[in-house]
């Protein structure tokens, strides 16, 4: 892929990089390809671009894929139907049975299915780790480690892993470092500068960023892996469709607003919350005390919109919070501009209930939005009350 705008800001790339003005009708906006085929002049005669067959590649989502390279600094975009399948075809790309990934302690509960229930019935071996702890990851390490998967922040405990410290330690081994860059996004952290050789998203989230679509990415530097990521995703079939991918893309255009305005908010509501009696820690990478500060200050811009918290009272009051607060929306998911709350316990982590990643009952987890900061305070503060 190439890309004109490479030489520019962030801010200009999310606008403009893949997305030139349709070169028949001038359509500023890239045109959403509403469309499963495309025809062809003669028998392998294929039109500009070679499209041939959506599941392949579609126009809106070309333009998705040169703008998310782009946006994390890598020269390979690949888009996907959800970030679960960008996280299957990442995995099945880079293990055999007999092999074995290392995954966080507090991994993604969805990411932790997947190694946990269905990689292992292929004879994948995996160990959850302490990502902060380096040492633990360098011990961790096998002759058949062929992945080190990374979260940073973690979901849900904000726990900060080293980028360039775990790609040092990967390479030693001849493994790849995959970085599910999701909750920092690349306007605040850019895992392929680091080292990392695959970044992943859950599109669903920040990118999107408006809770109205459910997409995944794939974004390396490597042509071989890139050949053989799209190879599987084309095989397996799972391609986001054009208005899925436009709406995508449409996310990403704010998404350097967005990220600032959340990392304010949420910067507010971890103050708010450390002072508050009935809070007995909180999770946010912003904070000083926090373990991962200088390591989350070192390679990010900002800390982010998500903080969780425990509550005094144990999992009932956790539920209690959960059930009181009005403008923060009871629901899963995060990375949208409105609010949500959630508990990790019984709702995104419930998959990790009795290993190794169960979460803390006493945890509430918050997608900070980009409403009022006042508003959202005030609510937080009327719920714990
Ligand atoms: C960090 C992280 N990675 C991956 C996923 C999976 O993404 P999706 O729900 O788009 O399949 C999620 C979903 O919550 C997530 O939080």
């Amino acid at each position: 892929m190439t890309d004109s705008t490479a030489r520019h800001g962030f801010e200009t790339r999310a606008i403009h990089a893949g997305q030139e003005p349709d070169p028949h009708t001038g359509s500023v906006i890239v045109p959403i390809y509403q469309t499963s085929t495309f025809a062809q002049d003669g028998v392998g005669g294929l039109r500009a671009g070679g499209y041939e067959y959506s599941r392949t590649a579609n126009p809106t989502r070309t333009a998705l894929e040169e703008c998310l390279a782009s946006l994390e600094g890598g020269r390979h975009g690949l888009a996907f139907a959800s970030g679960m399948a960008a996280s299957d075809i990442t995995l099945r790309t880079l293990v055999r049975p007999g092999d074995h990934v290392i995954i966080p302690d507090d991994a993604y509960g969805g990411t932790f299915r997947l190694v946990d229930k269905v990689l292992s019935q292929w004879g994948v071996e995996h160990t959850p780790v302490h990502l902060s702890d380096v040492d633990a990851v360098r011990a961790a390490v096998r002759p058949e480690t062929k992945a080190i998967w990374v979260e940073t922040p973690t979901n849900p405990l904000l726990g900060i892993a080293d980028i360039a410290a775990l790609a040092g330690i990967a390479h030693e081994a001849e493994a790849r470092l995959v970085v599910d860059n999701t909750f920092a996004t690349p306007y605040l952290q850019s895992p392929l500068g680091l080292g990392a050789d695959i970044v992943l998203h859950s599109t669903t989230k920040y990118l999107g960023g408006h809770s109205d679509v459910v997409g995944g990415a794939v974004v390396t530097d490597d042509d071989e892996l890139h050949e053989k990521f799209a190879f599987l995703r084309n095989a397996a079939g799972s391609v986001p469709g054009p208005f899925d991918s436009w709406l995508t893309l449409r996310g990403l255009k704010t998404l350097a607003v967005r990220m600032d305005r959340h990392s304010d908010n949420a910067e507010r509501v971890a103050e708010a919350l450390v002072n508050h009696p009935k809070v007995t820690r909180v999770y946010y990478p912003g904070l000083v005390e926090h373990p991962g500060h200088e390591v989350a200050a070192k390679q990010m811009r900002r800390f982010g919109g998500m903080v969780s918290f425990t509550v005094a009272g144990g999992e009932q009051a956790a539920l209690d919070v959960c059930a009181r607060t009005r403008l923060f929306t009871l629901a899963e998911s995060l990375g949208g501009i409105e609010s949500l709350i959630e508990h990790p316990g019984k709702m995104t982590h419930a998959s990790t209930a009795g290993s190794a990643l169960q979460v803390p009952d006493d945890l509430v987890r918050l997608s900070v939005g980009i409403e009022s900061a006042d508003d959202l305070v005030e609510d937080l503060l009327t719920a714990l009350a």
